[in-house]
């Protein structure tokens, strides 16, 4: 495992260049099984888990490349039978593949993703969905697999959740196929909207993606395309919330402030001063943020519970007190002992709150136990007199790419260790 060594930083300046969101890239590199075309990806960034879905592509007989920021995908022929089974229960997302699978083959066996470090993460909404579309659905739970028979046919899904992955998988499984496909209590995230955008660049016909109601009218054949997905809209939130923690000036190029609106206001509660322009947002703080009062994580267009913890992380240093509620994940708070080890006054109020007091900050060892928990102990590490050890990085290379790289050309100062 290796290890991030943080040194206190005064000050965060310049320009940072958004790549493509990984929320979005995921599930389009699954939506490539549904045409035998190449697809290219473009401003794609290296993270394991765009190498992991990868992986996942070629086990069932997809060809793949990634090239600088460019990922070609060609799946000729897909064997729905090959899938590699380990690398399915280590990332999440592989349950994209289902719907793309059956869409494309009529047929697909996987392994359940499995629960993961911030929750449960079931797919029953994934699996009820198909269902309704028609398809029969197998579950195993000796091999802790799932069979499903069936070319989805078309017809009408209610969600009781808006869940983004369902509604994803649901999408690209209606995409192919004769009938129409009505989706409602679908997820609004732009990264929906984004992969509604990809399948529309293949031939299909999708319509109402960032709505709660989604319909998708089956086409008989998809075509290959060239395609860039959206910037990420969390990584733009971890550079903010970096800003807020410890002052400065940067300009996030690609940052498109209508996906950020409840973060951004936040941000400009805590003091924060945010600039949309054309092209990017520019944030700016000098001096202490100021505590929020309360937040609450939401499905779209409400606060991202991805950006949870990053907020936590920055009002750690905040004057005064705030409230923040978890809603989507039942173990999202597991980073707090953490910041708990850098001198941070933050309780858990119940299991699904913390209260949290400003105050300074001291160097540790703290460990990295999920993605953006790991990401946000690199941001209060920011704040903390003298040097702070995040070990876990391999969390966090899941979705950034060289995150401490990329603070260091705002003006931090982040050492990497390779741990045997
Ligand atoms: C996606 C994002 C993740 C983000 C989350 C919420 C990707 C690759 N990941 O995850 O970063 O944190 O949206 O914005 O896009 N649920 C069920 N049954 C299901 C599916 C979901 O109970 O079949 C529950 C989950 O346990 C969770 C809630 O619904 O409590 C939201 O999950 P969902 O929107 O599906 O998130 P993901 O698609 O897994």
């Amino acid at each position: 495992m290796d290890a991030l060594v943080v040194s206190k930083c005064n000050r965060l300046s310049g320009k940072i260049k958004l790549y493509g969101a990984k929320n979005a890239i995921l599930p389009i590199i699954a939506a490539c099984v549904l045409t035998s075309d190449e697809v290219q990806l473009c401003g794609c960034p290296h993270l394991s888990d765009i190498d992991d879905m990868l992986a996942i592509i070629a086990s069932i007989g997809g060809n793949v490349r990634f090239d600088g920021e460019q990922i070609f995908v060609c799946c000729k022929a897909v064997n729905p039978y090959t899938i590699d089974y380990a690398l399915m229960r280590k990332i999440r997302s592989s349950v994209f593949i289902l719907g793309p699978l059956l869409s494309r083959c009529g047929e697909a066996e996987i392994a359940l993703p499995g629960g993961c470090e911030i929750g449960q993460r079931p797919i029953d909404l994934h699996l009820d969905g198909l269902k309704s579309l028609g398809v029969s659905v197998q579950e195993c739970s000796q091999k802790n697999t799932v069979s499903c028979k069936g070319l989805p046919r078309g017809g009408i899904v209610k969600l009781k959740y808006p869940s983004v992955g369902a509604t994803e998988n649901l999408m690209m499984a209606a995409a192919i196929g004769t009938k129409k496909t009505v989706i409602y209590g679908a997820a609004k995230e732009p990264e929906i909207v984004d992969l509604a955008m990809f399948l529309n660049t293949l031939g299909a016909r999708v319509f109402g993606a960032g709505t709660d109601l989604i319909v998708v009218e089956g086409k008989g054949r998809l075509h290959g395309a060239r395609y860039r997905s959206v910037p990420d809209r969390i990584v733009a939130g971890t550079y903010m919330a970096a800003v807020g923690a410890v002052g400065g000036d940067v300009y996030i190029e690609g940052a498109i402030g209508d996906h950020l609106d409840a973060a951004l206001h936040k941000f400009r509660l805590m003091g924060m001063d945010i600039m949309e322009e054309q092209r990017g947002i520019r944030v700016r703080q000098n001096g202490r943020i100021k505590a929020v009062k309360q937040t609450v994580t939401l499905p779209y267009p409400g606060f991202p519970t991805d950006l949870q913890p990053l907020l936590v992380a920055a009002l750690c240093s905040a004057e005064g007190e705030s409230v923040v509620t978890e809603t989507l994940f039942e173990n999202r708070f597991r980073y707090v002992y953490q910041l708990e080890r850098m001198g941070a006054d933050v309780i858990l109020d119940g299991c699904n709150s913390v209260i949290i007091k400003g105050r300074s900050l001291y160097g540790a060892e703290v460990y990295a136990q999920d993605l953006r928990g790991g990401a946000a102990l690199v941001v209060a590490a920011l704040t903390a007199e003298g040097q702070t050890t995040v070990n876990g990085v391999e969390y966090i290379d899941r979705g950034y790419q060289s995150l401490g790289d990329e603070l260091n050309l705002l003006g931090a100062n982040i050492k990497r260790l390779t741990l045997q």
